[in-house]
């Protein structure tokens, strides 16, 4: 991008065009994203900017952006935040960034009867990542005590920081975990998970910006997509106290599998729920004894 643009909407056009040619999906939205950020507004907001001359520091630092967009580095990570339901997170490639599904995977906890008919539940988060659902759950949730666990020591730091950044770091607890096998017996009443649920070879052949720049271990979720929906339904059967509820995120191939799997794991009222483009996306049941 080597021209002299003479206003915010040349420039944008200019940028999209760079990335074009490099193949990068979705060009115009991630210049519109890179460019609201240097103009602090949202995306939206930008179309009082278009006709302005920009400063060339705005120039330079969007072609910085811009150069690491066009090296495959997801844009979320450029701009190093990203909004989930009302809260705005910090986003670097020690987690993966949260999707939109995710955001529903929340509503069905909030509009659950049984989260709602418990006071203070304790409620738990298998593979936090940035901390996304945790932390929307206790912004969203009057009262409860959360805890926010991953395998990853780096997603942890993450989640951390970004529950200092929300205000909610004395309301939520981070810890590593490799599942959530330490609770108490019977001692959790929600326990709530979007793990990696992609097929190794799968994630082989995932587009770059995935597959390169978001951690592996957010996204593998081993030979068959279900090596940590089994360790973790172990899990649940102990922690989860009887009529405890656990909420689950999946493929959009594995609601028969989940169905399967959570029966064989012994819930109860197990059902597979779509997400708004109508595909299984979520698997929840009810601890029976
Ligand atoms: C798909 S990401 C989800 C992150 C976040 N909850 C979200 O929805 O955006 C899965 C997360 O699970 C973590 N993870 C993978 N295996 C785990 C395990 N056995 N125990 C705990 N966390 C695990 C990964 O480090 C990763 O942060």
């Amino acid at each position: 991008m080597s021209d002299q643009p003479k206003t915010l909407r040349e420039l944008i056009a200019l940028g999209a065009a760079y990335l074009d040619k490099r193949q990068i999906p979705d060009t115009r939205v991630a210049c519109e994203l890179l460019a609201a950020r240097l103009f602090k507004c949202g995306r939206l907001e930008l179309y009082r900017h278009l006709d302005a001359a920009p400063e060339a520091r705005v120039v330079d630092a969007l072609r910085r952006g811009l150069q690491r967009v066009a090296q495959g580095e997801p844009v979320q990570y450029v701009l190093g935040q990203w909004a989930f339901r009302n809260l705005t997170l910090k986003v670097d490639r020690r987690a993966l960034i949260p999707r939109p599904e995710t955001e529903q995977l929340v509503d069905l906890v909030l509009r659950s009867p049984r989260v709602q008919g418990v006071v203070k539940p304790l409620v738990v988060d298998v593979g936090t990542g940035t901390g996304c659902i945790i932390l929307s759950l206790a912004a969203e949730l009057r009262e409860g005590v959360f805890v926010g666990l991953d395998i990853s020591p780096e997603a942890v730091a993450l989640a951390q920081e970004n529950a200092a950044l929300t205000g909610l770091a004395e309301r939520v607890l981070f810890a590593e975990s490799d599942g959530c096998g330490e609770f108490d017996p019977a001692s959790v009443d929600v326990l709530v998970s979007n793990p990696p649920y992609i097929p190794s070879h799968v994630v082989d052949g995932l587009a770059p910006h995935i597959r390169d720049h978001e951690p592996r271990l957010a996204l593998d979720g081993g030979p068959d997509g279900l090596a940590v929906y089994r360790a973790l339904l172990l899990d649940a059967t102990m922690v989860l106290k009887a009529g405890g509820v656990l909420f689950l995120e999946i493929g959009a191939d594995q609601g028969v599998a989940l169905r399967d799997l959570l029966d064989e794991y012994g819930f109860a009222n197990v059902e597979i729920h779509q997400d708004y483009a109508g595909r299984d996306r979520f698997a929840t049941g009810v601890q029976s004894v």
